[in-house]
C-alpha cells in the first residue's frame, strides 16, 4: 500500500486527540484545568501574570512598570535592564548546565560540532569583541547573510550581547534583496561566509555580498567565515576573515545591560506592497514571550534534545532555534543542509543520531516526507522522541495523521503553533500535556492573549463563522514598529479594525473555542512556509524590459501549500514564448531569490480590471486554481479578456 492510500483511510477531521496521560503527568502544564487557571489569571491581571514569568529571568535592574500602552505602541518592562544573550548563555554557565550542550550542529557534508554553554560564552564574547574592534557600537545595525552554521547563532548572540541590532537575511535571498535590506537597515557591518552547502552544491554567499555591498554606502566591514574553502575575493580595507579576527580577540566580554525596549533585531518580511517591512523586535518582552512559550509549548526539560528545522534567516529560527530555547537552558540541534541530502532520510538520521526528543518542522516539509515514502523514517530509532510541532501554515489533516503515526508512533503529542514574524512568538497553540488536539487546528490562544474573529465592522462573529483574526490587547513579544516607518506600522496593522491588531489571516472559531486558520486574506502568499507579497513578485516582473503589467496570485499546491502563478502582459513588440517565460522566472530569482520564482507564467493580452482599474485578483486566483469563475464579473472592463484567459486555461 502506498503512503497516500494509508492517509486517506484515516482522514477524519472531527477527531480529537486527548493528551497522553503519561506525558501530562510530567508536563510543565499538566491539565486543561491548569491551562484554564493560567488563562483566567492572565485575563484578570495580564501585567502580574507576565511579570511573574519575567522574574524567572535575569535583570540587571528591575522594571519600574510592566506595560506602557499608547496604542498601537507598547513598551514592556519599562525601565528594566537586561540582556537576552546573558539569559541564553551566562545565566546557565553559573549552574550545572555550564558544560551541557547548548548547540549540537550537523553540517550537510556530515561534519558536526557541539558547543556547550561555556563554549558559547567564550565564542560569543570573542565575536562581541571582534564587532567592537570593527567599530560596532550599541544601537548599530549588523547585517547577517550566512549558511546554517554555528557562527550564525554566535553572530546574533554577540550582537545581542553588545546591544547591536541584528538583521538576518535568509541565505536564499538574492544580492538585490540583500542590498535593499542592508540599505534600509543602514547596516555598518555584514557577516557572511565564503559559501554554504545546500543539496550537495555550494551557495556563493560572498559573491552575492560583494555585489550587494558595492551599493551599500553604510557598510564599512564584511566579516567572512571560511566554510567551504572556495575561492573568494577579499576587498582590502573592507573584508576580514572570521578566523583571523577571532584568533586575536579576547574571550571575555561582559554582557551589556540594555534597556528592555532596546531594539534586538530587525527582520524583513513581506507585506501587501512591493517593499518588505523591517519588523522591529525589542529585548525584554520578546525574551519573556519566547522563554515562556518555549517552556509551555515544547515542555522543555533539562534532559531534552530539541531540533527545529527552520533556518535562522526566518523568525522561527530566531525565536525557537536560538532565543527561546537557549533561554530555557535546553540543547538545540541545528542542521545546515537540505532534508533530502544525500538521501530523504537525513532528518530521521539526525533524530536517531542525537536522540532528539522534540522535533519542530513545517507542514510543507511533512508533505514532502509523505511523498518520499514511509521506508525512510522507518529505518531509524525514534524512541527518545516525545513531542512534535509544526508551524508556518495550516496543516492539512492528512499530513497531521501521517506525522502522528510515522514520526510520533502515536505516542507523541503534536503542537500546531500559529504565529507570525510580527508576533515574535507563538500565540495560538496546544499545550502538549493539557490541550486536546484536533488535526488542522492550532487550538487556543496563549494566556493573556485577547484574540477574536470579527467581521469587517470589528464585531465578533459567532461560532464556526469565518472572519478576520484580530488581537485586541498588547502581548510582550509583539513587534514594536516597522523600522523607520511608524506610520506604516499603524496603517498596516492597526487601522483595519479600530484599536486592534490585524493579523492578515482569516479564521473561524469552533464551538469549543478552537481557532482554525483559513489562510491570508491579503495579498500575501505562503510558499513552502516562505512568506511572499504578490506585489513584490509583480514589481520584480515589471522591472523586466518586456513586461507591461503583471498580476501574481497564489494557488493551492499539494507540497508547497501555495504556489505562485503570474499573469503577464507584454510590451508591444514582444511575443510570448516558453523561453521568455523561463527568462522571467530567472529574473524574479535574481530580484528576490530562487524560492520566489513563479511556478507558472501565463501570458495575456491584457489583465482583467474593474472599472476603477483594480486588477481582479479573485478572478485570476480562480483561473490559477482551475476552479470555475464565480461571483460578479459585470464590473469587468473587457469581458473578452476573461474569455481569453479562460481559453488559455482549457
Ligand atoms: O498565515 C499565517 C501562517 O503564516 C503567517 C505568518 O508567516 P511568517 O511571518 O512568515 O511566520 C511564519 C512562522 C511563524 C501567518 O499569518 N501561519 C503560521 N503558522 C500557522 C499559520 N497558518 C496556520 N497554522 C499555523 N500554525
Amino acid at each position: 500500500m502506498s503512503s497516500s492510500d494509508q492517509i486517506q483511510s484515516v482522514l477524519k477531521e472531527d477527531r480529537v486527540f486527548a493528551p497522553n496521560p503519561d506525558f501530562a503527568a510530567k508536563a510543565h502544564v499538566k491539565s486543561a484545568a491548569e491551562r484554564e487557571a493560567m488563562t483566567k489569571a492572565a485575563a484578570e491581571d495580564p501585567e502580574k501574570f507576565w511579570a511573574e514569568i519575567a522574574g524567572e529571568l535575569h535583570w540587571f535592574e528591575p522594571w519600574k512598570k510592566v506595560l506602557n500602552w499608547k496604542a498601537p505602541f507598547a513598551e514592556w518592562f519599562v525601565g528594566g535592564k537586561t540582556n537576552i544573550a546573558y539569559n541564553c548563555i551566562d545565566r546557565h554557565c553559573e549552574t550545572s548546565r555550564r558544560n551541557k550542550a547548548a548547540i549540537i550542529w550537523e553540517g550537510e557534508p556530515g561534519d558536526s560540532r557541539v558547543l556547550t554553554f561555556a563554549d558559547l560564552q567564550r565564542e560569543v564574547s570573542r565575536f562581541s569583541n571582534v564587532l567592537k574592534a570593527l567599530g560596532v557600537e550599541k544601537g548599530d545595525r549588523v547585517g547577517v547573510y550566512m549558511p546554517m552554521i554555528p557562527e550564525l547563532a554566535i553572530t546574533i548572540l554577540a550582537c545581542a550581547r553588545i546591544g547591536a541590532t541584528h538583521s538576518v537575511v535568509f541565505g536564499g535571498f538574492s544580492s538585490d534583496a540583500l542590498r535593499d535590506r542592508m540599505n534600509d537597515a543602514e547596516a555598518k557591518v555584514v557577516v557572511t561566509a565564503d559559501g554554504g552547502y545546500r543539496r550537495g552544491g555550494v551557495v556563493d554567499l560572498k559573491v552575492n555580498v560583494d555585489t550587494a555591498v558595492d551599493e551599500c554606502p553604510t557598510v564599512k566591514s564584511v566579516v567572512v567565515v571560511q566554510r567551504t574553502g572556495q575561492d573568494v575575493t577579499m576587498k582590502a580595507g573592507r573584508d576580514v576573515w572570521w578566523h583571523e579576527k577571532m584568533a586575536e580577540a579576547s574571550d571575555v566580554c561582559p554582557a551589556e545591560p540594555l534597556d528592555a525596549e532596546h531594539p534586538l533585531f530587525i527582520l524583513y518580511t513581506s507585506g501587501t506592497t512591493g517593499k518588505p517591512k523591517g519588523v522591529v523586535h525589542t529585548t525584554g518582552g520578546y525574551m519573556v514571550h519566547t522563554y515562556a512559550t518555549s517552556r509551555w509549548v515544547f515542555d522543555l526539560k533539562d534532559e531534552d534534545t530539541y531540533f527545529c528545522t527552520a533556518d535562522i534567516g526566518w523568525v522561527t529560527g530566531h525565536s525557537y532555534l536560538v532565543y527561546g530555547i537557549l533561554a530555557n537552558g535546553a540543547t538545540s540541534v541545528m542542521y545546515e543542509g537540505a532534508p533530502n541530502y544525500p538521501k530523504p532520510d537525513r532528518l530521521w538520521q539526525i533524530i536517531d543520531k542525537y536522540g532528539v526528543s522534540i522535533f519542530y518542522t513545517a507542514p510543507t516539509a511533512i508533505r514532502s516526507f509523505v511523498k518520499w515514502g514511509n521506508e525512510w523514517p522507518r529505518k531509524y530509532r525514534f524512541d527518545r522522541l516525545r513531542l512534535l510541532g509544526t508551524v508556518g501554515e495550516p496543516i492539512n489533516p492528512e499530513a497531521w495523521i501521517w506525522y502522528n503515526r510515522e514520526i510520533g508512533h502515536e505516542r507523541c503529542p503534536i503542537v500546531d503553533t500559529w504565529w507570525q514574524t510580527e508576533t515574535g512568538g507563538i500565540l495560538v497553540t496546544p499545550f502538549p500535556g493539557a490541550t486536546p488536539t484536533k488535526p488542522g487546528s492550532a487550538t487556543l490562544p496563549i494566556p493573556g492573549l485577547d484574540m477574536e474573529v470579527v467581521d469587517k465592522n470589528g464585531v465578533k462573529v459567532g461560532a464556526n463563522k469565518g472572519g478576520f483574526l484580530i488581537i485586541r490587547k498588547p502581548w510582550p513579544g509583539m513587534m514594536r514598529t516597522i523600522y523607520k516607518d511608524p506610520e506604516r506600522f499603524k496603517e498596516q496593522y492597526w487601522s483595519q479594525v479600530e484599536g486592534a491588531y490585524f493579523t492578515g489571516d482569516g479564521a473561524r472559531q469552533d464551538e469549543d473555542g478552537y481557532f482554525w486558520i483559513m489562510g491570508r486574506i491579503d495579498d500575501v502568499v505562503n510558499v513552502s512556509g516562505h512568506r511572499l507579497g504578490t506585489m513584490e513578485v509583480e514589481s520584480a516582473l515589471v522591472s523586466h524590459n518586456t513586461v507591461a503589467e503583471a498580476a501574481v496570485v497564489g494557488r493551492p499546491d499539494e507540497i508547497t501549500g501555495q504556489a505562485i502563478e503570474a499573469f503577464v502582459s507584454l510590451e508591444s513588440g514582444n511575443n510570448p514564448s516558453d523561453e521568455l517565460a523561463e527568462e522571467l522566472r530567472q529574473h524574479v530569482g535574481k530580484e528576490i531569490g530562487s524560492f520566489a520564482k513563479p511556478a507558472k507564467i501565463r501570458f495575456a493580452d491584457a489583465l482583467p480590471k474593474t472599472r476603477s482599474g483594480k486588477i481582479m485578483r479573485r478572478l485570476l486566483r480562480d483561473i490559477a486554481s482551475g476552479s470555475e469563475t464565480v461571483g460578479d464579473t459585470t464590473t469587468l472592463e473587457d469581458l473578452s479578456v476573461l474569455a481569453a484567459l479562460r481559453d488559455d486555461d482549457e
